[in-house]
């Protein structure tokens, strides 16, 4: 088994999957109630709530799957991108338990891991692969010839997709996470949207996206129009179009640039209903392959980090953590498991 643990934000998350891919157990602490106060996430809160979870968690996946940590071959987590203390703990966690058992610590890219959770096995990607991973955290378009080797296009260059959403529900008085509640309450608005840029965005890669600007029209737009039960609606309806526009406007363009077989999009703002179906519409009028994230797998998830954790291990295709220098235990100890079948990289 590979167990795999993700911490690179505000979810805790741990899986096992057998060396098939087989999932056994998989489960998502979300910490929005922690956070939903402040509006967005406070990365102390985040690193001492994963703390407080993370163990619980990874001793209830053995006790549901009636397995033990002697049946792993390797443990894959989260080496970023993320917050950092976040991340720390996931990391320390899976080298405290990496260590005396000898076990490979396969560090997994975040971002990475969002694009191999659209599709059941990259074997299935022949030819030029665009993929976009759209978050709280990142706007990112890569492109892969090769996976796992990708290139990285472009990216925001100031504030990630999720961001504007989650800022712009603040401002509206919506509750955090602010993309599922911006789509919420843009679903009940019946009224013709309300233009929130004039001109195109304009960034010096033509690629990269911002969003900075939207909001700033944003704020200024509510100011002016006010925050009641019937322009709530108006207003979300209104920012959730803007930002899908400037996606759409960036897959175009890359799609035209590129001509990719395959589009992958991944993230939790991939979850956003309107974009979902833009996208889908996009893809077919241009004849790309699309492949969106299941819903279930678009937030942060260690679903994703385990199964291209086991990809990458089996492929060779990883570098371990160098975990012996942070080890308290001498090489050999007789009350420390050894699993000799392994092959310490
Ligand atoms: O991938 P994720 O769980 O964590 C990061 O790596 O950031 O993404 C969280 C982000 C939040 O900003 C949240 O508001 C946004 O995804 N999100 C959505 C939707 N569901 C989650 N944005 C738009 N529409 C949604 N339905
Ligand atoms: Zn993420």
């Amino acid at each position: 088994m590979i167990l795999g643990i993700e911490t690179s934000c505000d979810d805790t998350s741990v899986a096992l999957v057998d060396m098939t891919g087989a999932i056994l157990f998989h489960q998502i602490h979300s910490q929005e109630n922690l956070h939903g106060t402040y509006g967005g996430v406070v990365p102390e809160v985040a690193s001492r709530a994963h703390v407080d979870v993370l163990p619980a968690m990874v001793r209830l996946a053995f006790r549901e799957t009636s397995s033990s940590p002697s049946a792993l071959q390797g443990i894959a987590v989260t080496r970023g991108p993320g917050l950092l203390g976040s991340l720390l703990t996931g990391i320390s966690f899976a080298k405290g338990m990496a260590a005396p058992l000898r076990l490979p610590l396969i560090g997994v890219d975040h971002v990475q891991a969002h694009l191999r959770a659209c599709v059941d096995s990259m074997e299935t990607l022949r030819g030029k692969t665009i993929g976009l991973v759209i978050s709280g955290g990142h706007t990112h378009l890569f492109r892969t010839e090769r996976w796992p080797d990708m290139e990285l296009l472009s990216q925001t260059v100031d504030d990630a997709a999720g961001e504007a959403f989650d800022k712009g529900a603040k401002i509206l008085g919506l509750s955090y996470p602010g993309g599922p509640s911006i789509q919420k309450e843009a679903e009940k608005n019946a009224l013709p949207l309300l233009p929130l840029t004039k001109k195109r965005i304009r960034t010096e890669n033509p690629l990269d996206f911002s969003f900075s600007g939207l909001k700033t029209a944003f704020s200024l737009l509510v100011r002016k129009i006010g925050v009641d039960e019937q322009t709530r609606s108006l207003l979300a309806a209104s920012l959730q179009q803007a930002i899908v526009s400037h996606v759409m406007d960036r897959m175009e363009q890359v799609v035209s640039q590129e001509v990719p077989t395959h589009l992958l999009v991944g993230g939790g703002v991939s979850a956003n209903a309107l974009l979902r179906r833009s996208l889908d519409a996009f893809a077919k009028s241009r004849g790309v392959s699309l492949h969106l994230s299941p819903l279930s797998l678009a937030r942060d998830n260690a679903l994703m980090i385990a199964q291209h954790g086991r990809e990458l291990f089996l492929s060779g295709h990883y570098t371990s953590y160098p975990y012996e220098s942070f080890s308290p235990y001498p090489r050999e100890t007789t009350d420390v498991r050894v699993k000799k079948n392994v092959s310490h990289p």
